[in-house]
């Protein structure tokens, strides 16, 4: 080695080695603030403020959006707005009823608003006089919230809206409210937002870290166009304050504990990273009288295990009224669960999802060390259920609601026999391994009963071209969920293909057919609510020797999925295939041309045509058809 070696060898050692020592210190300090979050799996969020005291409803018009928008929907002044202080009474708050209520459901975790985009304040606050004791509450009912969780046992954290705060012209943001609140071009405020950052939102971040004790979560919202440096202040001083505190994703730049997911996003595969999904029960977070659109227990229920069968958190939402009264339907449905919960909830803390590349016809697994759970929503064929792919030994297989013993076969693949079972109540099967044997599972997409599902997180990329290097996706997402600055074809949080068109190559797939026939073939994508389906993509797969070139995708269905109905899916289909033997076949996914979109605006106005920038991909599909 020359001296020019030894010279670039010590400068890289000197760069690398303390930048990996503090990843590796940090990521440490990570896994000990989110253990808690990990074993907890299922939080409630409440959604409660000024909004809550309109219900929905200004002047006899109803909100055509979410209730805790609307002063920015219907473009109410803030001199009219701020007058709703003596509505929101609390007159039947009853924290201690609240937390038992997340209690009994099997919640761990509970995250209020302390200040939402309005920008009023839930607890008294030096900085700004917008705050609770406006109304005619004497109390200080975050901490009276908190007190009740902790004497439940139940983490705590609070939502702080840390860009939009539509009570200071500084960080005013929608277009809409633009003109109407303060009469102003957005331009001419924007660059006060540091200053609002510094005098109001720190500040009041710093008061709920000093004066509440302990937090276990912040939870902030809506990063929109804050800078890194902006993003990274927040958790800065979360930081500085209160070191054990985790902080969600949607602070901005990735700068969270865990990755951010949008508004009833459930990812579609096992997810890559730390992840809470957020839910509403019906459409609205704070409560809005006209919204009776509830899901139903069951489908609530069946979020909660799909997520953890992803590896992901799930936080159920609930708006009380101004006077702390909760909505009946949302008390049901946290019954419900609770019910569930209480027979069942060792298949739901402290899992890790399922650990195979498959979904399965007739339910969810997840997965706690040695032991899997299967989670039945539906029969599974012949009352069989087989799983491939596995090895170890096994112990039992048991039903955990009566401990009744279920008979197995366990050779290449494994058997096992299920008893006439209620699937309305999800029964779940518990099977433990012998923890002295190892436990494998092989990452291939298998057929279940007749259907091959190949995530398209599955996809290996190939044939990246040189000009791959694509425009970097922009951090200002509206909730700050877009990933940045990977090259080539990548995928979201939710699991669906990023940056994926003609320029930065094709996904390469390979699965196990189970017997010669003939297979129908599905292309899945979803999109964001907001986004009309994508018209005029086209695509080329091959799947062994069988081309399909340059297939148009129709929109043959939607999937009807209330749970995740703000990032609805659709299927195309690509044509059918014959294989004449059973074993490995091959996929290579490309795109030839994206397609528009339009922006699905409200009824009367304008849509906007737009072209795509990538194919939002989340699986392919085989289905035996003979
Ligand atoms: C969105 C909305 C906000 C709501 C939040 C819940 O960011 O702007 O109103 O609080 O989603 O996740």
């Amino acid at each position: 080695m020359n001296f020019k070696c030894y010279f670039v060898l010590t400068l890289l050692l000197l760069i690398v080695i303390p930048g990996k020592a503090q990843d590796n210190q940090s990521e440490k300090e990570r896994n000990e603030r989110i253990e808690w979050f990990r074993e907890a799996r299922f939080g409630m969020f409440i959604h409660w403020g000024l909004y809550s005291a309109t219900e929905g409803e200004w002047k006899g018009k109803t909100t055509p959006a979410l209730g805790e928008w609307i002063q920015n929907t219907l473009k109410i002044p803030e001199k009219d707005y701020v007058t709703l202080v003596d509505k929101f009474t609390l007159a039947h708050y009853n924290p201690d009823a609240w937390a038992a209520m997340a209690k009994n459901a099997g919640v761990r975790y509970v995250v209020i608003t302390s200040k939402h985009h309005d920008g009023f304040s839930l607890f008294p606050s030096k900085v700004s006089d917008f705050n609770i004791t406006l109304t005619p509450y004497k109390k200080d009912p975050l901490k009276e919230l908190i007190d009740a969780c902790h004497r439940q046992g139940l983490k705590f954290g609070f939502y702080y809206s840390h860009r939009q705060d539509w009570h200071e012209e500084a960080a005013s943001y929608a277009k809409k409210e633009y003109n109407n609140h303060f009469g102003k071009p957005k331009n001419q405020v924007k660059a006060d937002l540091d200053k609002y950052i510094k005098e109001k939102a720190i500040p009041q971040v710093r008061e709920l870290l000093t004066n509440y004790g302990p937090i276990d979560l912040i939870w902030f919202d809506t990063p929109l166009d804050l800078t890194k440096e902006q993003s990274q202040a927040f958790v800065d001083v979360v930081r500085q304050i209160q070191p054990k505190c985790l902080i969600n994703g949607r602070v901005g730049y990735n700068l969270g504990d865990y990755g951010p997911l949008g508004d009833n996003e459930i990812p579609c595969c096992r997810a890559q990273s730390d992840l809470e999904m957020v839910a509403t029960m019906n459409n609205t977070w704070g409560y809005k009288k006209s919204d009776n659109n509830w899901k139903s227990p069951q489908n609530i229920l069946g979020s909660l295990l799909e997520c953890a069968s992803r590896g992901v958190n799930y936080m159920i939402n609930i708006g009380p009224k101004a006077d702390g009264i909760v909505p009946q339907p949302s008390i049901d449905i946290l019954n419900f669960v609770g019910n569930w919960m209480h027979t069942n909830s060792e298949a739901i803390y402290g899992t890790t999802g399922n650990p195979f590349n498959d979904n399965f016809p007739w339910g969810y697994v997840t997965r706690k060390g040695h032991d899997l759970y299967l989670l039945l929503n539906q029969k599974p064929i012949d009352n069989k259920i087989v799983l491939k792919g596995v090895k170890g030994k096994l112990l039992s297989a048991k039903l955990l609601n009566d401990g009744k013993l279920l008979k197995t076969d366990f050779g290449n693949e494994l058997y096992i026999r299920v008893p006439l079972l209620d699937y309305t109540k999800i029964p779940v099967i518990k099977l433990s391994f012998d923890s002295m044997k190892e436990l494998t599972f092989t990452p291939k997409n298998f057929e279940y009963e007749g259907i091959i599902d190949i995530p398209a997180v599955t996809g290996k990329a190939v044939s990246v071209s040189t000009d791959a290097e694509n425009e970097e996706s922009v951090q200002n997402d509206f909730i700050g969920m877009a990933t940045k600055g990977k090259k080539g074809i990548r995928f979201a949080t939710g699991g669906y293909t990023e940056n994926f068109n003609g320029k930065t190559g094709k996904l390469m797939f390979s699965c196990e057919v189970d017997a010669p026939g003939k297979y129908e073939v599905r292309l899945y994508t979803n999109r964001h609510h907001s986004r009309s389906f994508t018209e005029g993509t086209q695509i080329t797969l091959t799947i062994g020797k069988t081309q399909f070139n340059h297939i148009l995708l129709k929109q043959n269905a939607e999937i009807a999925n209330t749970r995740q109905h703000s990032y609805p899916d659709s299927w195309s289909r690509v044509g059918y295939v014959t294989f004449n033997k059973s074993g490995e076949q091959t996929l290579l996914l490309s795109v030839d041309k994206l397609g528009r979109f339009s922006v699905v605006g409200k009824v009367g106005e304008d849509l906007t045509r737009e072209v795509d920038n990538s194919l939002r991909l989340t699986k392919i599909e085989l289905r035996k058809v003979e």
